[in-house]
């Protein structure tokens, strides 16, 4: 995502009350918070840009509680304008880099982890920061139940092909659901809630690759 500095996102994103401050000091009590508490799961979404697919999926879904995890605060401050004082009891943001995972949950706090149009970083060199690089499958691990589930979507092939790999290669992994045409395939795409990336892409007439995997 090309970036562009905006000076007042920063002091937005520090005094929005919906936005996590100290995400390790909740660490083992996530469920416990107000817009958590009474929820039946706790979903994340990992680079969730300026956030139409997090917040569709709060809307979409009121008895899950939902927290989308963007590391620039330009990006995020996006999806706090859009949102403005109409935020949704059950969504909250954070602004982190999704490599300290395992700083801010304790086994078994999240249920569902969804990565989307995650940056392919093409270069070997650069793979370790894929979202689905083994070393994040492995945080992934940790943080979910036995069973929980990562659902992971793009346009980039190299990038699912490389996925579909690391989570055949990585132990405690086992893959539930793939396709190389998500949006021509009706019984996927049920209740499917479109990102900005995969509006952009498909309406170029890109295919949208889609997996599912669980922990076992
Ligand atoms: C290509 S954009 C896709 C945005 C959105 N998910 C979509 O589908 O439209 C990838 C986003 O992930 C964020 N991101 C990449 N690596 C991240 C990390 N390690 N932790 C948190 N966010 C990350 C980027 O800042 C960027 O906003």
């Amino acid at each position: 995502m090309r970036l562009r500095n905006i000076p007042e996102a920063y002091p937005a994103v520090e005094k929005s009350p919906y936005c996590i401050k100290d995400a390790n000091l909740i660490k083992g009590s996530w469920k416990e918070l107000d817009w958590v508490k009474g929820k039946k799961a706790l979903h994340i979404e990992i680079g969730m840009g300026k956030g139409n697919f997090i917040i569709g999926m709060a809307g979409a879904h009121p008895d899950i509680a939902y927290l989308g995890i963007e590391r620039y605060e330009s990006v995020l401050y996006k999806a706090l304008l859009k949102l403005g004082d109409d935020f949704p009891d059950n969504l909250r943001f954070l602004r982190e880099d999704a490599g300290l995972l395992t700083e801010f949950f304790d086994h078994e706090e999240v249920e569902r982890i969804y990565l989307n149009f995650s940056d392919p970083w093409p270069k070997e060199r650069h793979a370790k920061r894929r979202l689905t690089h083994h070393g994040f499958l492995d945080k992934y691990h940790s943080v979910l139940p036995m069973g929980g589930c990562v659902e992971f979507k793009t346009d980039n092939e190299g990038l699912f092909d490389f996925s579909l790999e690391e989570i055949k290669e990585t132990k405690g992994w086992e893959l539930l659901t793939v396709t190389r045409d998500l949006h021509n395939d009706p019984a996927l795409c049920e209740g499917n809630i479109m990102t900005e990336y995969e509006e952009k892409f498909s309406s170029l007439g890109h295919p949208i690759y889609k997996l599912i995997a669980k922990t076992c």
